[in-house]
């Protein structure tokens, strides 16, 4: 299945003004991070007590998830920035197309709503349009744990066999660590009579994150950051407090903004040993890197060029290949990043060799030769992490850029281009009818909230 963005958004009309030949200087403070807080949101489903949440970040996905949420019957009430969930009411199983079409998350929900309730109706799931991500592990999974599962419609209905109360623990053993398929079936096993062993299980610290509120919630999950997880199902869970991890994918997204704009800037809070593959490539790459507790500071002089293999964690993640091709695309030299994951995720490349980079792709591997500068360009960022790339690019580039794409950007990234003002960078965000009006979705008014400022 393809993943669609369908939504029309207010986003889609607003665009970064970038000023180039930027250099970036101080200390950015590192949001939580968006896939944990997605995860986390779909496991308080699980329990029929409180769930505090603290450093959740203000995401479009996230408010999607909250949503979600809302629709099932659970009462959210935010305080200061922490979340409490109350999930005492759920009573819902069914989510629909509107709800969770362009947020691939939404499936998390499978697994609690299956193991609470005994059912699940959801629509096919959204997301980024990186590639096919088939959903087939999950399904795999839920149906060994005991799960009938059948498609109508688009819609997939889930529900334990022979009206029992409770899934069954068993062994799965997945094709590929996929994450999704890793979250979905711990949450689903957390309530499960029995033992279940996940093997060849996704190791990324969001699942060590979502292992241990699960945890915390009296769930009995063992080996969290491994390839096996064993569960001991629990009759019940309860509420419990947690806060979500600093988000790795925004931490390396500053390293590597900071890198090629030949700048020194600090991140944190930080846990460093999520970031050991970026910083290896990082330091590879010609900065200095320094670690002080939560914080890292990088310092850049000159961009070496490198080669890049994604893999899963503890591998260098799919979700920094497109910025770092941005770095590479001046780096001196010639570079090789390979792409692993995501058969479809190179959607950076044509973008940023309008800028002037010298990129070509063969099959999925990009060969970059580094080009000295980029130019300023009108660009439309066509995922959440080549919007980021394009930004990236365009703080480098010899003068003024228009980057759209904004309804990505803005899924994944916590005032992203705030943050970069903050540490001296010179962007805008404005409303502009003229230049990327999409004929087809054209609305000709001017939205209501209309938006024109400089981030402070
Ligand atoms: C999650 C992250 C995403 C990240 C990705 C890989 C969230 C909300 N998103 O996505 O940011 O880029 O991990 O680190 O946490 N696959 C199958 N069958 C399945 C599931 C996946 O073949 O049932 C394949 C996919 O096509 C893909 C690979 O496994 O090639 C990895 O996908 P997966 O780890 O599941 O990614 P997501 O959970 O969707």
């Amino acid at each position: 299945m393809i993943c669609e963005i369908g939504e029309k958004s207010d986003l889609k009309s607003q665009h970064l003004k970038i000023h180039g030949q930027t250099k970036l200087k101080g200390t950015v403070r590192i949001s939580g991070a968006k896939n944990s807080a997605l995860v986390l949101l779909a496991a308080s489903l699980l329990s029929d007590e409180k769930i505090t949440i603290e450093n959740i970040p203000d995401l479009t996905d996230v408010e999607k998830m909250k949503n979600i949420l809302k629709t099932l019957g659970v009462k959210l009430v935010n305080e200061e920035n922490k979340l409490i969930i109350d999930s005492t009411d759920l009573h819902n199983s069914e989510l629909p197309y509107e709800l969770v079409n362009g947020l691939r998350a939404s499936f998390f929900c499978m697994g609690s709503l299956l193991a609470r309730l005994g059912e699940a109706s959801l629509s096919l799931p959204g997301g980024c349009k990186i590639g096919k991500r088939p959903i087939d592990e999950h399904i795999k999974g839920l149906k060994a744990l005991g799960a009938t599962i059948s498609s109508k419609d688009g819609f997939i209905l889930a529900k334990i066999k022979n009206n029992e109360k409770r899934l069954i623990g068993t062994k799965i053993s997945l094709e590929c660590p996929s994450v999704g398929a890793t979250e979905t079936l711990i949450m689903a096993a957390t309530l499960a009579k029995g033992q279940t062993i996940i093997e060849n299980a996704a190791r990324e610290p969001e699942i060590q994150d979502l292992c241990q509120m699960l945890n915390k919630m009296g769930a009995k999950i063992f080996g969290a950051g491994q390839s096996k997880i064993i569960i001991d199902g629990v009759y019940r869970l309860k509420g419990c407090f947690h806060k979500v991890i600093p988000d790795r994918i925004e931490a390396g997204t500053f390293l590597i903004a900071s890198a090629a704009t030949l700048s020194s800037i600090t991140i944190s809070p930080v846990i460093p040993q999520h970031l050991e593959a970026v910083l290896d490539k990082l330091r590879e790459t010609g900065s200095k890197i320094a670690i002080k507790g939560n914080q890292i500071s990088i310092s850049t002089k000159l961009i070496k060029p490198t080669n890049i293999e994604t893999a899963p964690f503890p591998g260098f993640p799919t979700d920094l290949q497109a910025p770092f091709t941005a770095l590479m695309s001046i780096a001196e030299g010639e570079s090789r990043i390979c792409e692993n994951i995501f058969e479809n995720r190179m959607n950076h490349v044509a973008l940023l060799n309008k800028m002037g980079a010298s990129i070509r792709i063969e099959k999925n591997i990009a060969h970059i030769s580094g080009v000295k500068n980029l130019k300023s360009e009108s660009l439309i960022g066509l995922d959440l992490r080549s919007t980021a790339a394009i930004i990236i690019a365009a703080l480098t580039a010899d003068n003024l850029s228009i980057v759209g794409g904004l309804e990505h950007l803005d899924r994944g990234y916590e005032s992203f281009e705030c943050k970069l003002n903050n540490l001296g960078a010179n962007i805008t965000r404005e409303y502009n009818e003229r230049i990327f009006v999409d004929p087809k979705n054209a609305s000709r008014d001017l939205p209501s909230n209309k938006k024109n400022y400089q981030a402070a």
